[in-house]
């Protein structure tokens, strides 16, 4: 259970109960952002965006979140190249500081476990946006929120996840909430590319159905959850490597025509050439959706580690 003080740096940190506990709260936020009443939960409520790699969803969708709930925000969108760690201050030092001026702080980093590292002498929590390509929690929430409001449960769904399994923190987050329902799990990946054996064998052994293929073609119509991913070319320890991957497994309207009718397609975003344009207007197609819903996971996951009740 998430409670107030809590760091967020991994999908461990969940359980079955946990994630429903949450999503209920979102639902509950989104009901109210909805019908347009304001929300003044963390007034006077201060939060730090530290990023040290790219992003546009994550840092807006968070940054939009606290101004929604009536906070406030200070913001370094690239800390690698403008913030003391150029003076090589370490991580430990800069979450000692930032965490004497803000309530929360919201970090992404390309390293793996660099979050942890940060967090470690934190005095506020400490919300992990990306590190490296080992975890993305607050994706995974609101991937899973995205399945449970449009299939109604996550219990009984085949989940197919395609691209590169291999560095997509995404994918992994996903997988660790995953765990928690009756889910069966389809992988698509080229041989290079495939899922972390550990994970898998972890899924394994409590009891979920894992397929591997290197067809999207063959496994589409199986597929409750469609779930595409960018190649992560800046992770390849040669990044020329990725670019042979891309768009491999391009959805179009031809490949849309065999999947199921109730099937929804999801993607964190950015796409490159996973998905053509023209799946857009396919109502099945929830990638920009998903967007506003990371926003409400992450006001939810907020009032949880400020200990605001709604
Ligand atoms: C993802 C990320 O940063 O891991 N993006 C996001 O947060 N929506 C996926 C990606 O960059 O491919």
């Amino acid at each position: 259970m998430l409670n107030r003080g809590d760091h967020v740096l991994s999908t461990a940190q969940f359980d079955r109960e946990s994630l429903l506990d949450l999503f209920a709260l979102a639902q509950k936020l989104e009901d109210l952002l909805n019908k347009g009443i304001p929300l003044n939960l963390l007034e006077g409520k201060l939060m730090a965006t530290l990023f040290f790699e790219p992003s546009t969803r994550t840092r807006f969708s968070f940054e939009a979140a606290i101004n929604r709930l009536g906070g406030s925000v200070i913001s370094n969108a690239d800390m690698m190249a403008t913030s003391s760690v150029k003076k090589r201050e370490t991580l430990s030092d800069t979450g000692q500081v930032v965490s004497q001026l803000v309530d929360v702080i919201v970090m992404r980093h390309p390293e793996s476990g660099a979050v942890g590292k940060l967090a470690e002498k934190s005095r506020v929590p400490v919300l992990n946006a990306g590190d490296g390509s080992n975890q993305h929690p607050s994706q995974g929430l609101l991937d899973l929120y995205t399945i449970w409001k449009e299939k109604g449960k996550l219990d009984g769904l085949t989940i197919g996840m395609i691209g590169d399994l291999k560095y997509s923190r995404v994918f992994r987050s996903q997988c660790d909430l995953l765990k928690h329902f009756e889910v069966e799990f389809l992988f698509i990946a080229p041989s290079a590319l495939k899922m972390d054996p550990a994970v898998k064998s972890e899924l394994e052994k409590l009891g979920h159905k894992v397929t591997e293929s290197e067809s999207l073609q063959e496994n589409i119509a199986k597929m409750d959850v469609i779930n595409s991913s960018r190649v992560q070319e800046e992770r390849f320890e040669n990044p020329e490597e990725g670019k042979k991957y891309l768009g491999i497994y391009e959805l179009n309207k031809s490949l849309m025509s065999e999947a199921k009718e109730d099937a929804i397609v999801m993607h964190p975003l950015p796409r490159i050439e996973e998905i053509a344009v023209e799946v857009d207007e396919d109502p099945r197609a929830k990638y920009f959706e998903q967007v506003r819903n990371g926003m409400i996971v992450r006001m939810a996951l907020l009032t949880k580690v400020l200990g605001v009740e709604v």
